[in-house]
């Protein structure tokens, strides 16, 4: 391809910008990794040196792109990113493989433990996430044909070429079918599902958290869980029927919205549902403090309202994954990640809150945190040092007031699970997550980040005794009384 020598000069600067902030966070993570606390995980990650290379290769590619925006004027940016468009299935598997879905987790990490980081690194990672390369309009084709037999044109009245978002291992489309309804056509990267599991299969993510986590846990088990649900996420079909399951759960809910699936035009690889127009978090933010606080209460309620009657847990509370039409009302996408419990796995939870708040009995709770495997019977551990320990996730829930969830109150829960090995060193050796409530970590590494940087403010507490079984609260607020006429109706 013939570039003229300024574009080539522009090129050459973005390069050497992007290779400036690369290794400006490189040099932030080797200062991190000065701290006493993580000293530990250097060695892990001298070991994973091949990987991080590849990582941070896609760092540079991804920097590349997010570099010339600032530099370039909108058409010669344009340019470029054609030029870093994904073109060919050789190129997927080289370019991304897992390394994107490392990216974003990187990225996602950055939000839960925000206060630790430093701007500058936290903003990067953010961009890192939205600035994935889009693949060509030739590749999308190519796996309606392989699927479809057809192009999108013909499996569609209309099919926008240009993408309307980025999916983590994908895109997304707008669309038009035969008989006028619009739908978003979330389509998946050609053979990445292939590639993630080789991935999976190869990856020794049990040697590389070791040194991180709490010392009493049970790894190999927890990966593996994270293992199948992982695998779970990149099959369209498992998230088609796990939306579905949603959307008739919570159907003609006053404020709580899934949108509809379209099975006749879904795949393992493609995945067809209403398209919702509405406002994203970053709009959200900006938002009156009373819009913010209905749509976190609408958040909490929507997670804790389906593992406790659905027995279901959508694992993936991210920014990406909602829409807001204002006054509490959300819209919920992406099921690829959805945990199902049974009525032990519940049971086993709720003694523990019973214990803790309604009957104090510390001897009990003790014991209930034992049955539910959190921690080890006989642990030669205090249970005032228990006690401590787990404060910080009853906090919440413990008192029957408004509390402000806050940014920093986010960081240190998600600091205990993560490194709680660095504060509460003698229990943590005890300590555990069983399997079945691995992806409920995701509550304490995602949903409360989420409700802190929306700075929450409500009655937690009054909210979930709405929703736990047992207790069955009659509704506080305005959104709860909406609930509960829709819950009276729905459930018999
Ligand atoms: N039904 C929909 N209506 C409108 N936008 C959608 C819809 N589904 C997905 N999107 C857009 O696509 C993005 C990625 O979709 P998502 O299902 O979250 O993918 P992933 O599972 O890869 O995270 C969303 O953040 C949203 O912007
Ligand atoms: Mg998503």
């Amino acid at each position: 391809m013939h570039v003229s020598s300024k574009t080539s000069f522009r090129r050459v600067i973005v390069v050497l910008s992007s290779a400036v902030l690369v290794t400006g966070g490189i040099l932030l993570l080797k200062v991190l990794l000065k701290s006493e606390k993580i000293r530990t995980i250097k060695f892990q990650l001298q070991r994973g040196k091949s990987s991080l290379l590849l990582l941070v290769r896609s760092l540079f590619r991804a920097v590349v792109v997010f570099v010339s925006k600032i530099f370039m004027n909108k058409q010669k940016s344009k340019a470029l990113e054609e030029e870093l468009l994904i073109k060919n299935t050789e190129d997927v598997v080289n370019t991304l493989g897992n390394m994107k879905g490392a990216l974003m987790k990187l990225g996602q990490l950055a939000s839960f433990i925000d206060d630790g980081l430093p701007d500058n690194m936290r903003e990067t990672l953010k961009q890192l996430q939205n600035q994935a390369p889009p693949m060509s309009y030739e590749l999308v084709e190519g796996v309606f044909i392989e699927q479809f037999g057809k192009t999108p044109n013909e499996v569609f009245k209309k099919f926008d070429k240009v993408p309307i978002a980025a999916a983590s291992i994908g895109q997304v489309h707008r669309a038009v079918t035969f008989d006028n309804h619009e739908v978003a056509v979330k389509v998946q990267y050609p053979n990445i599902a292939k590639t993630i599991e080789a991935d999976l299969a190869n990856i020794d993510l049990t040697t590389m958290l070791a040194p991180l986590l709490w010392k009493g846990l049970d790894l190999k088990s927890l990966v593996d869980e994270l293992k199948v649900r992982l695998l779970e996420e990149v099959d369209y079909a498992n998230e088609a029927k796990n939306q579905q399951m949603f959307c008739e759960f919570f159907y003609k809910h006053p404020f709580i919205n899934i949108p509809k699936v379209y099975f006749e035009y879904s795949t393992s690889n493609i995945l067809v549902s209403e398209y919702i127009k509405g406002s994203t978090f970053d709009d959200l933010v900006n938002w009156s403090h009373r819009e913010k606080n209905m749509a976190a209460e609408t958040i909490y309620r929507f997670s804790f309202r389906s593992i406790y009657r659905l027995k279901a847990f959508n694992g993936d509370p991210h920014p990406g994954n909602y829409l807001f039409h204002g006054n509490g009302k959300v819209t919920f996408l992406d099921f690829g990640l959805v945990k199902l419990f049974n009525d032990n796995d519940l049971k086993l939870l709720t003694d523990i809150w019973r214990y803790a708040l309604y009957e104090h009995d510390v001897q009990k709770l003790r014991e209930a945190v034992e049955d539910a495997g959190f921690l080890m019977k006989n642990a030669p551990v205090s249970t005032d040092e228990l006690l401590d320990f787990i404060d910080v996730f009853v906090a919440l829930v413990s008192k029957n007031e408004d509390l402000e969830v806050t940014r920093q109150y986010a960081s240190e829960i998600a600091r205990r699970v993560l490194f709680g090995r660095a504060t509460h060193k003698e229990v943590v050796k005890y300590a555990n997550i069983p399997s079945a409530y691995a992806i409920l970590q995701r509550i304490n590494l995602g949903l409360i980040a989420i409700l802190g940087s929306l700075n929450a403010t409500c009655n937690w507490r009054s909210i979930s005794e709405e929703m736990w079984p047992e207790v069955d609260g009659a509704p506080k607020t305005e959104l709860g009384r909406l609930e509960h006429d829709w819950w009276n109706s729905h459930k018999q």
